[in-house]
């Protein structure tokens, strides 16, 4: 046996993908392919479970064969968009109905009447979480009303339902339903505090308990995937979502560690440690993840749009033939020219909380053009941070600096523009792949590889880039004033 490796499943929402990890934190081998997104109505996003599968085990038989001797993978990482509901049959394994992805808003109105009986308060206090259409629950008692093959199988207890982790550990291990617990803690139904799914919850939104998977652990001995997917069997030693996987990926392992990701949305995480946070400004407490029983916690702000702006001024407005056009467009202005762009193209995440909000651009005029739209929609990335910024700040949890990652953090310009207008130092690791470090460093605990995750973080992290903030204050108060009254009008 030469040296071993991790497997890792990163199935993100817009593609899925697996990389081999040496354990100094080399990729040795990675293969990915890209998921076809569903609108079939305005606020309705759905997936294909069955492609969600085929592809990511197509991604993983690549990378086995491209190791170099596939007996040096010793375990399996699993990593994934958060929050999507898969329903499916038990029985044949087979899913009833499409995925209702994350970012679906078809159960707005199931949350308003659940705000308007009162019941947010109660819900946040137990979960952390508020009611929004982002999260599970209201997703699963959709697919329960609105899908007969979804309802039949209840009927005959041969339902189930998880996030997109369960569906593929189901499918791996040929039948183990569980969920790890920070997945879990994304679906409105599991306490911050205590183990498993609360009967009151489960009451609350219609969801069934039966159908529901086991919470388990972070790492461990998770589950078995079967000789028939990879050649042999192996152990699944690592589970988390994606946003805590990049958060132990960026080795934000102390309390007061924060990191930023910027993909399709942006998702700021800050570790809290042992004590499960209590928002006071909208916040989300979440679990970041649980090792023999115990739990570390995250405060968490999700922001919709990010990267999704950017892909929408290419292939909507044809503003840009590529993302990285953006930093180049950005540099060649002195500023946005009084132009803010108020990205609530899918309502506004946290700390508004606005799912009726719609985008806007203000402050056109006859001077504007190409540069000083790309720029504007740069900016706007440090516009949703800063209110984030203040958001943690006034629930006790102040950031000194901010590690960043995601697809957008590659732009250099955005990453400076971040330590401007946070006035704060901003870290980019030179490995920006952390999604799939933190589920191996997960997967090498879990396979007992490393004692803790420090020990892997220290074996397996790499080196960073830091942003000074350069910006004076004017400047920057000028520029968040703009902000406000543009988010004020939408
Ligand atoms: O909460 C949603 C999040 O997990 C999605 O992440 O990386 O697929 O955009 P990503």
């Amino acid at each position: 046996m030469g040296q071993e490796l991790i497997l890792v499943l990163d199935e993100g929402t817009t593609s899925t993908r697996a990389m081999l990890f040496a354990l100094d934190g080399r990729v040795v081998a990675q293969a990915q392919r890209e998921l076809t997104q569903f609108y079939p109505a305005p606020g309705h996003v759905e997936h294909d479970a069955r492609e969600i599968w085929e592809r990511t085990i197509a991604c993983a038989r690549d990378v086995v064969a491209q190791a170099g001797n596939p007996d040096d993978i010793v375990a399996i990482g699993i990593t994934n968009q958060r929050e999507t509901v898969v329903a499916w049959d038990r029985q044949s394994g087979e899913p009833l109905a499409r995925a209702l992805v994350w970012q679906d808003r078809r159960t707005a109105q199931q949350c308003e009447t659940l705000k308007a009986a009162g019941q947010e308060a109660l819900v946040q206090e137990k979960t952390g979480l508020l009611l929004d259409p982002y999260f599970s629950a209201t997703k699963m008692r959709w697919l329960l009303d609105n899908e007969p093959a979804v309802a039949a199988a209840a009927a005959a207890g041969r339902l189930a339902l998880g996030t997109v982790e369960s569906w593929l550990t189901f499918k791996l291990s040929g039948g183990a339903h569980q969920s790890d617990a920070s997945n879990a803690s994304r679906t409105l139904l599991l306490p911050l505090e205590g183990s498993g799914w609360d009967a009151g919850l489960c009451d609350l939104f219609g969801v069934p308990r039966a159908a529901l998977p086991e919470v388990t652990d972070n790492a461990g001995r998770l589950a078995l995937a079967s000789a028939e997917w990879l050649g042999r069997v192996l152990p699944i030693t690592g589970m988390a979502g994606d946003q805590q996987a990049a958060t132990i990926g960026q080795a934000c392992l102390s309390p007061g560690d924060t990191k930023a990701t910027y993909g399709t949305g942006a998702f700021i995480l800050s570790n809290t440690g042992a004590a499960p946070p209590r928002s006071q400004n909208r916040l989300l407490g979440t679990v970041l993840y649980q090792m023999d029983g115990r739990r570390r916690y995250a405060l968490e702000g999700s922001v919709f749009v990010a990267g999704s702006l950017v892909q929408w001024l290419r292939d909507s407005l044809g503003i840009v033939d590529s993302a990285g056009q953006t930093e180049m467009l950005a540099r060649s202005v002195p500023d946005s020219g009084g132009v803010v762009i108020v990205p609530a193209l899918t309502g506004l995440g946290a700390p508004h909380w606005r799912p009726e909000a719609r985008g806007a651009i203000h402050g056109l005029s006859f001077a504007t053009g190409k540069a000083q739209i790309a720029r504007a929609a740069l900016e706007a990335m440090a516009y949703q941070t800063s209110d984030l910024a203040t958001a943690f700040a006034a629930d006790g949890a102040p950031w000194s600096r901010l590690r960043i990652d995601g697809g957008m953090s590659a732009n250099d310009w955005l990453a400076q523009d971040l330590a401007d207008m946070l006035d704060i130092p901003v870290e980019r690791p030179d490995f920006v792949e952390t999604t799939a470090l933190g589920a191996a460093m997960l997967a090498a605990v879990g396979a007992g590889l490393f004692a803790d995750l420090p020990a892997a973080a220290a074996a397996m992290g790499g080196a960073r880039r830091s942003f000074m903030p350069a910006m004076d204050a004017e400047t920057r108060a000028e520029r968040f004033a703009r902000w406000q009254r543009a988010l004020a009008g939408v």
